[in-house]
């Protein structure tokens, strides 16, 4: 097997809870034991609910936090540590899109000089091969020559977030890291911000870890998907093959939840309730309050991330015991029955 551009094995990020309602000592296991591959130029996109692990996650890969237990491997050698000169090198080929582009960006510069700083920052190129690069992907990006000594509070939100695509890949970064990069914007933008994305990506060959609450915005640029739940990976397969037939309960029922073209609301399977509280994770597999379909073992057992063939990873007992996952997602017992809980140590 080769070795992938990004490598992620079983990683956890705890964060200790000394304060408020939290007693001393207490965990909150924001991500457990996540195991990630991305090769050079593939789309892993990375689902799931609020408070699910997905942006710890993208800040652990890039070594802006470190792990609690784990490894997170760039080309094969383990991310060096958080500001050292080698680390700072590797952020230049790791790139990070986040949802507030007016956040990202430096309120001070204009659009021009806010692309170009990378550039000068890392003393790449000279002066005049640094403006014809900022021009060529303000170009790629969509945005006019008209825009370039704006300032960012002068652009729409669609502008801004297309200076912050413009900025993150001046320095030919090998990844993206998207955390919710269309959630702040108009829905009627999203899709044109997705879908330049989506070609730049492809174009350029860059590898991208897309992470999003939104099933459909994922689908749309990943050739892969994890989602995950309370921390961990639950399920991971081919999009396509994912949104077609969802093994896991949990991504049935975020399936079933997304906007489909011919599908009526009334016929959604609604997921019931809640995420619990990270701090007091259900025993055995975390999402048995939930479940629909959950038997005796789910209370005590924590499933294994289990591969079903087909490129598909699933934690369940049911899916991977070849038992068929009934379809229903009204939670009849489960919802009566009481969550059987453990405080999550750290
Ligand atoms: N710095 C922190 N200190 C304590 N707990 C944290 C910290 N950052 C995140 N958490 C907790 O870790 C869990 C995972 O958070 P995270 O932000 O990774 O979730 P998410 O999937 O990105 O959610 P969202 O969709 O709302 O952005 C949450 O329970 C969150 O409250
Ligand atoms: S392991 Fe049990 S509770 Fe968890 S998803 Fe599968 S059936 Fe449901
Ligand atoms: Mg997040």
């Amino acid at each position: 097997m080769t070795t992938p551009l990004l490598e992620v094995r079983s990683l956890a990020r705890v964060y200790e809870m000394n304060r408020g309602l939290f007693a001393k000592g207490t965990g909150v296991r924001a991500v457990d034991d996540v195991s990630l591959r991305l090769e050079r130029g593939d789309t892993l996109g990375i689902v799931g609910e609020s408070g699910s692990g997905k942006s710890t996650t993208g800040r652990v890969v890039l070594g802006l936090e470190p792990p609690s237990a784990g490894d997170v491997l760039f080309e094969g050698r383990p991310m060096a540590a958080h500001g050292s000169p080698e680390w700072r090198r590797s952020r230049m080929r790791m790139q990070m899109i986040y949802q507030d582009p007016l956040g990202a960006l430096d309120r001070r510069l204009p659009v021009a000089a806010q692309v170009r700083e990378p550039l000068d920052i890392h003393r790449i190129g000279n002066a005049a091969e640094r403006d014809e690069r900022v021009g060529e992907l303000l170009q790629a990006v969509g945005l006019s020559a008209s825009v370039t000594q704006r300032y960012p509070h002068e652009l729409s939100g669609g502008q801004r977030q297309r200076v912050v695509l413009a900025r993150a890949l001046i320095t030919r970064p090998d990844i993206l890291v998207c955390d919710e990069p269309v959630s702040a914007l108009d829905v009627s933008i999203q899709a044109q911000v997705v879908n330049l994305l989506s070609d730049l990506q492809a174009e350029l060959g860059i590898a991208m870890l897309f992470i999003s609450h939104d099933l459909r915005v994922v689908r749309q640029v990943s050739r892969r998907i994890a989602v995950m739940y309370l921390g961990r990976i639950v399920e991971e397969g081919d999009a396509d093959d994912l949104f077609a037939r969802p093994e896991h309960p949990y991504t049935r029922a975020l399936v079933s939840a997304a906007p489909s073209p011919g599908r009526r609301i009334a016929d959604r399977e609604m997921l019931q309730g809640e995420p619990p509280n990270p701090a007091q994770r259900p025993s055995g597999c975390s999402f048995h309050p939930r479940c629909p379909v959950a038997i005796a073992r789910c209370r005590s057992d924590l499933p294994a991330l289990v591969d079903l063939g087909g490129n598909r990873l699933v934690a369940c007992h049911l899916a991977s015991a070849g038992g068929i996952v009934p379809p229903s997602m009204v939670p009849a017992s489960a919802a009566k029955s009481q969550p059987a809980m453990e405080a999550s140590a750290p």
